[in-house]
């Protein structure tokens, strides 16, 4: 059987699809689900993201409330301007989008004005040690984006052996905890690993969470393992994407036209060549993302509705 592209944004569509009559449920007995997003600053990525997540609250019929300060606001400043959000019982979910402003002292903000009711990105300490103890909670929306993935793909998890490449708090760590409890046997590396390579060919699913792009080869992947590329990194460098889209002419067509392209943390055409499955980038996990907050927004929603 030939290689499985895992298609994210398929997986997305249907999980946005299977809301529709709960988010259709909540209105007729009481109200929209909302979400507010809060952007602070012009960071252009991170508008990107707001706008995406946005355009898919409104495609779904979520409310959604947007506060934007300026990138100079102090703590003191964003504490007080988020005070009525965080006391709004019609909000069901409340984002900050990260990286907030150096000045800012993110772990004051989101601790203040995000209760773990209504932490719809499951990144508070609440959620992550209920997700320690596997317990119910919100659930970080690109790691259960992953986990929802695989599920739907079928792909055997238990007893098989997950190496995640990464350790951070919004996708590693809590990613590697929802392999553990579906029994999968866990290694977790990081830039202090060594023998990286030797590391991720023992693995049968292999999660790359590095932010560097195609840092991983084929020297990197077991022959018919699962790879997911959570990376992504846009790149403008003409010499490196010709190397590492050479076998892709109509993404060297495209990045000619926009002077750019997104790159995950494989390398393309080792997946091809290597795995059984993998995610493309774009099109892999960047949309689940999105697809499990709107999840998690429509399941905060049912619980402060008393609808679950
Ligand atoms: N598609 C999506 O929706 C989505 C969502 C979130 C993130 N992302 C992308 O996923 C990537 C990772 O994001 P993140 O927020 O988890 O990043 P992060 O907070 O920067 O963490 C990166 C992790 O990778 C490790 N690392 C860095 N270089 C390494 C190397 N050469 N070898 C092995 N490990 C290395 C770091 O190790 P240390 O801990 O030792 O420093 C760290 O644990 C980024 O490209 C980001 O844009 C995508």
């Amino acid at each position: 059987m030939g290689v499985v592209v895992l298609d994210g944004k398929r997986i997305s569509q249907e999980i946005q699809e299977e809301l529709k009559p709960r988010i259709a449920s909540l209105v007729r007995k009481q109200r929209p689900p909302a979400l507010a997003v809060v952007l602070v600053g012009d960071h252009p990525a991170s508008q990107i993201y707001v706008r995406n997540k946005i355009k898919a609250c409104r495609d779904l019929g979520i409310r959604n409330v947007e506060i934007t300060p300026p990138g100079d606001i102090t703590t003191a400043e964003l504490l007080k301007l988020l005070a009525p959000l965080a006391s709004d019982k019609s909000i069901d979910g409340i984002l900050i989008q990260m990286p907030l402003p150096k000045q800012i002292d993110a772990g004051l903000v989101t601790t203040n004005v995000i209760d773990p009711s209504r932490d719809v990105d499951g990144f508070s300490a609440y959620s992550l040690g209920r997700l320690v103890l596997n317990e119910p909670a919100p659930r970080a929306c690109t790691p259960a984006g992953i986990m929802e993935m695989l599920k739907r793909y079928r792909i055997a998890i238990a007893g098989k052996h997950a190496v995640v490449v990464g350790r951070s708090n919004i996708v590693g760590k809590p990613l590697a905890l929802m392999l553990l409890h579906e029994n999968a046997t866990v290694t977790i590396c990081h830039s202090r690993t060594q023998n990286l390579a030797e590391e991720c060919r023992r693995a049968d699913i292999l999660i790359a969470a590095i932010g560097k792009p195609a840092a991983l080869t084929a020297d990197h992947i077991k022959p018919g393992a699962v790879v997911v590329d959570v990376g992504m990194n846009r790149l403008t460098d003409t010499a490196l994407v010709e190397k590492l889209f050479a076998h892709d002419p109509a993404r060297l067509t495209a990045f000619a036209k926009n002077g750019s392209t997104l790159v995950g943390d494989v390398e393309p055409r080792a997946m091809q060549e290597m795995a059984s499955a993998y995610t493309p980038v774009p099109g892999g996990v960047g949309p689940l993302t999105i697809a499990m907050l709107m999840a998690n927004t429509v399941q905060l929603a049912e619980l402060h509705c008393g609808a679950s």
